[in-house]
């Protein structure tokens, strides 16, 4: 894994970081000596990844934060800060959706919920976080989006997919209006990702088939993604801004 010593003391919050990309990125940041906030509203999970983190030598704060209330949102972000002294990344994971979908059959309450999840969640923790990032000599914001942001080729949900859609356009307008404090704010669309979650529902039938449909013949794994967003995050990236990166083996083009 590259080394990027710039992380050291940074303060980075990561949301649904208690399992899956959100705590594989985590404990990437930590091991790149990041101050990590976790924000979960699973925090007993959360609270099993920072203690790992802790004893590895890092500093970790668990924040039960649900990413789309603003007012937990609010008090996660001042907790982050009070906490390290200030925020200079913030990584919008948490999200998600609970079944394949069409506009048919999707009912309101399902969209509101999938969408509010996924999109809603991305403005309050970015609307909560950037009078901190500002702050920052190099403030980042990462938003995990999807290739059901990106196409409609792969099975997902119609709600799921326009909310992903709107994290790539909101990371846009966070890029260009941010842009002149010194911010960049960039997405990245991965594909299914072999997380535990991912793991348990799928046979190995259906990740044989999905893996066939990518270029690269393999699912992703959260390292993939982590590798990702560290990049985006370092001074390495400091030019890049506004994008969604394509973290899904190719499959995008087909
Ligand atoms: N895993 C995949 O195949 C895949 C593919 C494309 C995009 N993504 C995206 O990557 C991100 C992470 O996916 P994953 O599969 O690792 O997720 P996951 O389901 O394994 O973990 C999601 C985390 O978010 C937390 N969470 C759920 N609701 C929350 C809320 N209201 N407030 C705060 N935290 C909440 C959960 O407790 C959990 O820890 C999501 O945005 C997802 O849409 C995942």
């Amino acid at each position: 894994m590259p080394s990027y010593p710039e992380f050291s003391g940074r303060v980075v919050a990561v949301t649904g970081a208690a399992q899956g990309i959100g705590a594989v990125t985590a404990r990437a940041f930590a091991g790149q000596h990041a101050c990590v906030a976790l924000l979960d509203i699973d925090e007993e999970r959360a609270k099993k990844v920072g203690g790992d983190i802790t004893a590895a030598g890092g500093r970790a704060l668990v924040v039960r934060t649900d990413v789309t209330d603003d007012r937990s949102v609010a008090q996660a972000i001042a907790s982050t800060v009070a906490e390290f002294g200030g925020l200079d990344a913030l990584i919008n994971c948490a999200g998600g959706y609970g079944r394949l979908a069409t506009v048919e059959d999707i009912s309101i309450d399902e969209w509101d919920r999938t969408v509010a999840l996924n999109l809603r969640s991305v403005f309050l923790c970015c609307r909560a976080a950037i009078p901190h990032l500002k702050r920052s000599k190099a403030g980042r914001i990462i938003n995990v989006a999807s290739i059901s942001g990106r196409t409609v080729q792969v099975a997902s949900s119609p709600a799921y997919g326009s909310a992903k859609a709107g994290v790539i356009q909101l990371t846009r307008f966070l890029a260009y209006q941010l842009g002149a404090n010194n911010i960049t704010a960039n997405a990245i669309a991965p594909i299914t990702t072999l997380t535990p979650r991912v793991a348990a529902l799928r046979t190995e039938e259906d990740i044989e088939r999905i893996a066939s449909q990518i270029p690269l013949k393999r699912l992703a794994v959260p390292e993939d993604h982590a590798q990702a967003m560290l990049f985006l995050a370092s001074d390495a990236a400091a030019y890049i801004n506004g994008i969604a990166l394509d973290v899904n083996g190719g499959r995008v083009m087909m």
